[in-house]
């Protein structure tokens, strides 16, 4: 596995790899990697011809300069983790090599980024897509990778694509859960031990909560979501949302469209955590 640090390392090696015909796919972290990130880079091996990832914690998209603070870093154990999934390439710039210069670019999402995420942590989305975008350009990938964790998220990189007639296709993919069913994250490791043996009871409250779909108004299985885990000691619900999965806008009943999600964010303690479940797609 190639480890590069500067964007003309990695544009000299990745012409190379163009000029042989290979298709390249490219999964974008911020490192502290877990099996959630792994499950991406296995497909992109499966799907495509050359696989590289890039670990970079993106300040610009930040809101929190405490969480910024925390995020946990460990690049020889993610590259470690990364050799054993047979990545091809390792991008790990520093923050001269991404933002010689600030970047002061506004995007614009609309409905897409004034809800969930958008709201909740101002400027997030924007930062998300500086970041992307460059890398986009550094790597131009066949393919890009992004996990359905970050629900919004997937939403807002299409809308990047297209805005910016980016040729890469996004694929969107599962999320991948520890045994006890918490949503894989790299916040997680923040977790005290009890505060850990409490969190399954996010994802297990959703899943709970699609067998009530029948049963309860969209408004009353979203006050019930949120009631049931704000019992839980430390846990608060910053949001929870039930929204059209193409539009991101809330649903009032089940039968407004055929694609139904769930997105949550949990403030566990200190550490915010997000989860989604499907309620309904056709
Ligand atoms: P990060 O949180 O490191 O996540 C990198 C990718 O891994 C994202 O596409 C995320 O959705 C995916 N991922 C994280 N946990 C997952 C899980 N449990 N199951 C499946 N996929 C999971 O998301 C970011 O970094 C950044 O915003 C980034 C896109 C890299 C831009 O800085």
């Amino acid at each position: 596995m190639y480890k590069i640090k500067t964007v003309s390392e990695l544009q000299s090696v990745l012409k190379q790899v163009q000029n042989q015909g290979k298709q390249i796919g490219f999964v974008p972290t911020m490192g502290a990697l877990h099996e959630g990130h792994l499950s991406l880079v296995k497909q992109a091996k499966d799907e495509c011809d050359y696989v590289v990832v890039s670990v970079f914690v993106n300040p610009n998209q930040f809101n929190d300069p405490k969480d910024l603070e925390k995020y946990p870093r460990d690049i020889d154990r993610d590259s470690e983790l990364l050799s054993t999934v047979h990545c091809d390439l390792l991008f790990a710039p520093g923050i001269e090599d991404i933002y010689p210069e600030e970047d002061t670019r506004k995007f614009e999402f609309g409905a897409l980024e004034t809800v969930m995420e958008g709201r909740y942590r101002p400027g997030h989305f924007n930062g998300v897509a500086q970041v992307v975008s460059r890398l986009f350009d550094y790597c131009n990938p066949d393919k890009a990778y992004f996990g359905l964790k970050d629900f919004q998220q997937v939403a807002i990189i299409q809308d990047m694509a297209e805005q910016l007639n980016c040729t890469v296709e996004i694929i969107a993919c599962p999320i991948i859960r520890e045994d006890d069913g918490l949503a894989m994250s790299s916040r997680n490791v923040r977790l005290t031990q009890e505060q850990r043996k409490n969190a399954p009871v996010i994802a297990k409250t959703l899943f709970d909560s699609c067998n009530f779909v029948s049963k309860m108004s969209v408004e009353e299985l979203r006050n019930h979501v949120m009631h049931e885990i704000n019992l839980t000691d430390e846990f608060k619900v910053e949001y929870f949302e039930i929204v059209d999965g193409k539009t991101l806008q809330g649903v009032d009943n089940w039968e407004d469209c055929n694609y139904i999600v769930g997105c949550i964010a949990v403030f566990v303690g200190e550490v915010r955590l997000i989860d989604n479940v499907i309620y309904k797609k056709r």
